[in-house]
């Protein structure tokens, strides 16, 4: 059922190099999108769980919708991303590696105020 390619496993960085770093860079300046380390603070006060920041973060990519954007003001800001399509397996290596790129270097969500917790 599922097309899994003998190919080893996608490295997350690697596929984030080659389909999100054109508009994404990893801690500010912007690109053309919000950085990836305070969105990844965000998704880390959003969802207890790794596991859920991925599910999350995978049906994103495949469908971007304003309704579930974790920050409405970067669609403003940057305009809606762009659907990604990509299979499964990368898509799973990339969230998994954002879910690690938080750093409380760039405050929650880049924001102010809500303090920093759970990592
Ligand atoms: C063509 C430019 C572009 C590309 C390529 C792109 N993004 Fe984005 N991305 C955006 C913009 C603009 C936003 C902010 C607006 C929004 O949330 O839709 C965004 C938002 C996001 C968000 C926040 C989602 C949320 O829950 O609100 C994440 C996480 C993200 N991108 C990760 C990625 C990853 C991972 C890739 C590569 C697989 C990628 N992006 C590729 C432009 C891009």
């Amino acid at each position: 059922m599922a097309t899994v390619s003998l190919a080893a496993v996608p490295d997350g960085a690697t596929v984030f190099e080659r389909n999100c770093s054109v508009c994404h860079s990893i801690a500010p300046p912007p690109k053309t999108a919000p950085p990836i380390a305070p969105l990844a603070n965000k998704y880390h006060q959003r969802f207890q769980t790794k596991a859920e920041g991925v599910a999350h973060l995978m049906a994103f990519l495949k469908k971007p919708d304003k309704q579930k954007s974790i920050d409405p003001q970067a669609i403003t800001r940057f305009g809606l991303m762009p659907a990604i399509a990509l299979p499964d397996a990368e898509l799973r290596a990339v969230a998994e590696w954002f879910w690690n790129q938080s750093n409380p270097a760039f405050g929650p969500g880049g924001g102010r105020g809500q303090g920093w917790r759970n990592r």
